[in-house]
């Protein structure tokens, strides 16, 4: 059996600052989160990924950090975090926090330092240009919010890059102090307790940037390096890492091609995630297909992770223009639902019109799929999104705890919430609610407790292998195995709305007292399995073999 927990880990990933109040100030605090703990541990949730949680502007959701040592005093103090750390520990539960150190905040003390005097010893830890530099304009990751990636800094008077939106000026990773001080803010976490990191924006961290060169080499070594850091700081620490690069660029954030997984141990598999909503999008299993055959081969060790929704849009870029029209025509048509001209702002119920059996197949699909399931806070109970709030906020809203006044969320005014919980109409929290449908074995969230429940007595799927098994089948059916150590488990998922009859006798010699495990429905038994029936939007997840 594997002994490498994240294989068979299901995330969970939180705002601390939507989640749950405990003070009644309108925003999500720490003590909020300890308090719902035993709702996660009940989920069948094993990590939970915190989105930043350090002290932030919060012009970027945290993601502009002002101390890396300190968690925001919104969210309460470290000696609350320590007790987070703690008590998910009680529950079996490992908590892992976004490390973000391709930037900073403009207000960093570090920045401030640097900008002030060509003398600052900070002044080597950004990325400067004494002249206006040619690609100033190229290389944006948010058009439409952000107008360049060099901005002149008048006290400075120097231009700066900044990947990102311009109040978060780039660390400079070519300097050895900023690398040490990486590795120093990884260090003073894991002292504390956490079981790894979120890595925001990898391939940017290790871009050598300079003025008028847009494609800056990277330096993967930097992760091969914070890898053998973390790990001999904490044996069992995981890098999970952000990593949105072309297919063929995925292999080198794993390892070093030496054969071992030295680097990343796990990466989110955007390229999946884009292949999955296209194929949800077309009621077509091809895409996915396309998706399992395309992927590099993993070193032992490295893992993916998957998810449908993130805490930022859907992105869509990878896919061709007719494809991302295509995506757009089905779920995101309105000019309001898109983001960035490659994105969608939006949940998963709403984008599959809250169609129960359609959200189960799609969820069902994810969690059966290689690797490491990622579940979005609020998705486990059919969470909307709120378009009258600016960009990736759509999908940012207060979690939907109960019928008390904002959603449970907070006892604080409606007017005086960090962020709105979504009232009225068939997502607000009157009706889409945890209290609503913990004790109802029909609703969504009970749904997912089985499913998750289901999928951690199956850990091959993490840990083992993922094959398209090539049978006669409709395009809309997709059916593939999961081999491990522990056995084999079949897969098969129609993403059509038309029932389905296939054959895959060719299973039946393997089967020993095969069974449906999971199912949307109850299906006649797999005789010879050269009839087995799958409803439109129907799955079957089906334990083939048992070894261990
Ligand atoms: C990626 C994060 O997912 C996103 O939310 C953030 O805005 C950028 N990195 C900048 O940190």
């Amino acid at each position: 059996m594997t002994d490498r927990w994240y294989q068979k880990a299901v995330v969970y990933c939180a705002d601390i600052d939507t989640f749950a109040d405990s003070d009644g100030d309108g925003c999500g605090d720490i003590r909020g989160m300890i308090g719902r703990l035993d709702y996660l541990a009940r989920l069948g949730v094993t990590c939970l990924w915190l989105n930043p949680i350090h002290p932030s502007p919060d012009r970027d959701d945290g993601y502009d950090v002002t101390d890396f040592y300190n968690v925001d005093p919104r969210f309460g103090n470290l000696g609350d975090f320590a007790e987070l750390l703690h008590e998910a520990g009680n529950l079996g539960i490992k908590v892992i926090i976004d490390l973000v150190v391709n930037h900073t905040s403009d207000k960093h003390p570090w920045f401030q330092s640097a900008r002030s005097s060509p003398d600052s010893p900070y002044r080597d830890w950004y990325v400067w240009s004494e002249t206006e530099p040619a690609d100033r304009k190229q290389g944006m990751v948010f058009p439409g919010e952000q107008d360049e990636t060099w901005t002149y800094d008048r006290t400075a008077k120097l231009w700066y890059y900044h990947r990102f939106y311009k109040f978060q000026p780039d660390l400079n990773i070519t300097n050895p102090a900023v690398r040490e001080e990486i590795k120093k803010i990884c260090a003073f976490w894991l002292q504390l307790g956490v079981a790894g990191f979120r890595m925001d924006a990898v391939p940017f961290i290790i871009e050598e940037t300079r003025p008028g060169e847009p494609n800056a080499t990277k330096d993967l070594e930097f992760l091969s390096d914070l890898r053998q850091w973390v790990q001999w700081r904490k044996g069992d620490a995981v890098l999970l890492a952000e990593a949105n690069v072309e297919p063929d660029e995925l292999s080198k954030f794993f390892g070093d091609g030496g054969g071992s997984n030295n680097r990343i141990h796990m990466l989110f598999d955007f390229m999946l995630n884009t292949r999955l909503i296209l194929a949800l999008a077309r009621e077509d299993a091809e895409p996915i297909i396309d998706g399992l055959r395309d992927t590099p081969k993993l070193p032992q060790g490295g893992q993916w992770a998957t998810f449908l929704r993130n805490h930022d849009e859907i992105d869509l870029s990878r896919l061709t223009t007719e494809q991302r029209a295509e995506v757009f025509a089905k779920f995101g048509p309105e000019p309001e639902m898109q983001l960035y001209g490659r994105g969608i702002r939006r949940r998963l119920a709403p984008m599959l019109n809250n169609d129960r059996r359609h959200i189960e197949l799609a969820y069902a699909l994810q969690f059966s799929l290689r690797g490491t399931p990622v579940l979005r806070y609020g998705e486990e109970i059919g969470m909307g999104e709120d378009l009258t709030q600016e960009g990736r906020h759509a999908i940012r809203t207060g979690m939907q705890w109960s019928q008390l006044p904002n959603g449970g969320f907070s006892a604080a005014k409606t007017g005086d919430l960090v962020r709105p919980v979504i009232s009225g109409g068939d997502f607000g929290w009157e009706k889409v609610n945890v209290t609503v449908q913990r004790h109802n074995p029909q609703s969504l969230l009970s749904w997912f407790e089985r499913m998750i429940r289901t999928l951690r007595e199956a850990p091959e799927v993490g840990a083992g292998s993922c094959t398209h098994i090539d049978i006669p089948a409709p395009t809309s059916v997709l059916v593939h195995r999961a081999d491990g150590e522990t056995g084999t488990m079949v897969f098969v998922h129609n993403l059509g709305t038309e029932a389905a009859t296939l054959d895959l006798s060719s299973l039946a010699d393997e089967a020993e007292q095969p069974n449906d495990v999971l199912a949307d429905q109850e299906y006649p038994e797999l005789g010879k399995w050269d009839k087995v029936e799958v409803a439109g939007y129907g799955y079957r997840w089906i334990r083939l073999r048992r070894t261990a």
